[in-house]
């Protein structure tokens, strides 16, 4: 139940929902479209956003300068209405809006309009990222992934787990995969001159070699920084400290992927706790998953339908199916059997050792189990130094959850709490324990199992809306090359 705020604004939410037929209300919002029949009256459909449903407004001659006001309601306009709701004669609306007086508050010129009534590409909206969100499809997605932060933070909030805020200037690189977007306050020109000036100092690419070292101490922070890829390391000194947390935060990756399911700057949210070990994190992150789900099913009925209309035919009978049934539970190697044997051709071949492709966990999650899976202990080589060494020394304690449309959704594992281990790992990672030495400190001083996970929010979205493309699951995707707006 939501409580409206101080203002004598009443939302259109609330006039299709909750408000009396027979009340006397003050509407703002944008104009869809306006019909007008016979010059006597005309029918305004307005949207504030509030509500995937536009409030259809009645407004004839009976309102002060009617004929001028009127010429001005053009599609895009923002009006204010007062005027009394009634009860709809019309089919598909239960209430409309008498108007007994118009204002226009800002005008539209509907031929120059960028949101023409024909509907538009993705891609076309993509670069009109100021007005999409005027669209059906943009007005859905925000209030979809709204009500997903916000199922977020309940689920957490309601079984004790305290929310941390992990920096977003960090000198770590928590996955290691050397994506991170540099942070910096050293004067760039400077140093192309510089390197103009030495002549040899630069590679043919004009990336600096290492005769060029670059002396970091007289940077910002005394040392090489970058925007986080992960809120990971953060949260585990906080659940080695007071518990039970999470992180919920963007994160970036300077990656130069460019497929559906990439974006350079995400959100994510990270839980850790101490003393669960794989099998307790992987029946969080399903009973998680599954509530948000639901819960966003409950609040956002007429998003989702459309959704399931316009965008995605199987959207809803797949989230009942995801929310409703068990998650299924096998290793990566069992996986990879799987792959081996199901006579598909992939366009990447499956070999043990190698990461599965988004082609592959498709295919488990689609064809195979249609089922969201979640694959455990995959090969050390290829996954992060934080994750436990199991004791066949060729697998560590990883976890994915791969869902159906999507593949990965939650990346995640049990930590690696032994000191001896954890040092061995870095350095097979390529990485300097030194670098690392309060994250291994936590291993020295009260040690304890745990484990954690993070979950891609925009990936969430993806999975909820149906929309098939990750750029349309943020208000301003950043991509590579692209960071307008
Ligand atoms: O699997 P990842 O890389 O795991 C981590 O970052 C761990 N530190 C998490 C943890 O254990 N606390 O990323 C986790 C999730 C992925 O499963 C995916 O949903 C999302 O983050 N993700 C991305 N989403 C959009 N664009 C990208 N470039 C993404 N990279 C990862
Ligand atoms: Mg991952």
């Amino acid at each position: 139940m939501t409580e409206s705020p101080p203002t004598m604004r009443t939302r259109i939410a609330d006039c299709l929902t909750k408000v009396a037929p027979g009340t006397i209300v003050d509407v703002r919002g944008w104009v869809r479209t306006r019909r007008e029949s016979k010059q006597e009256f005309a029918f305004i459909e307005l949207n504030d956003g509030s509500s995937f449903h536009s409030l259809q407004v009645v407004a004839d001659k009976s309102i002060p300068d009617y004929e001028t006001l009127i010429k001005l309601v053009q599609t895009g306009a923002s009006v204010a209405v007062v005027g009394e709701l009634k009860e709809s004669p019309a089919k598909g609306q239960k209430v409309e809006l008498h108007a007994q007086s118009l204002k226009v508050l800002g005008q539209a010129d509907a031929a120059k309009y960028p949101l023409q009534k024909k509907g538009h590409s993705f891609e076309f909206l993509r670069e009109k990222a100021h007005l999409r969100p005027r669209t059906n499809t943009f007005g859905a997605m925000a209030r979809v992934r709204n009500a997903i932060c916000h199922a977020i933070h309940c689920y957490f909030q309601q079984r004790g787990f305290l929310y941390v805020h992990a920096p977003i200037i960090s000198t770590s690189d928590c996955e290691g995969a050397g994506h991170m977007f540099q942070v910096t306050t050293l004067d760039l020109a400077k140093l192309a001159q510089l390197q103009q000036s030495k002549g040899t100092g630069a590679s043919p690419s004009g990336a600096p070699t290492a005769s060029m070292e670059i002396d970091y101490t007289k940077d910002f922070f005394g040392k090489k920084a970058g925007l986080t890829v992960s809120g990971q390391l953060e949260a585990e000194i906080f659940a080695c400290s007071v518990g039970d947390c999470y992180t919920f935060g963007p994160t970036f990756r300077a990656e130069n992927s460019n497929t559906t399911r990439h974006l350079a700057e995400f959100w994510m949210i990270e839980p850790e706790m101490p003393f669960y070990e794989l099998e307790d994190n992987m029946a969080l992150a399903e009973d998680f998953v599954r509530t948000v789900i639901k819960e966003v099913m409950a609040k956002c009925p007429d998003d989702l339908q459309f959704f399931n209309d316009r965008i995605e035919p199987t959207l809803l009978a797949s989230l009942e199916n995801i929310s409703g049934n068990d998650f299924i539970k096998l290793t990566y190697t069992e996986a990879v059997d799987i792959l081996l044997k199901s006579g598909q051709t992939f366009e990447y071949p499956v070999a043990w050792g190698k990461d599965l492709q988004s082609e592959h966990e498709r295919f488990l999650t689609e064809q195979h189990f249609k089922q969201p899976v979640i694959l455990t202990d995959y090969p050390r080589e290829i996954k992060s130094f934080y994750m436990r060494a199991n004791d066949d020394g060729k697998t560590v304690r990883a976890m994915d959850v791969l869902v159906p449309r999507i593949g990965e959704i939650i990346g995640g594992s049990q930590r690696e709490e032994r000191h001896d281990v954890l040092i061995q790992r870095m350095q097979e990672c390529g990485l300097d324990p030194a670098d690392y030495w309060w994250y291994l400190e936590l291993r020295e001083y009260g040690t304890v199992p745990h484990s954690g996970f993070g979950l891609g929010l925009e990936r969430t979205v993806q999975l909820i809306t149906g929309m098939q493309n990750i750029r349309d699951c943020i208000p301003f995707p950043r991509t590579p090359k692209s960071a307008d707006f």
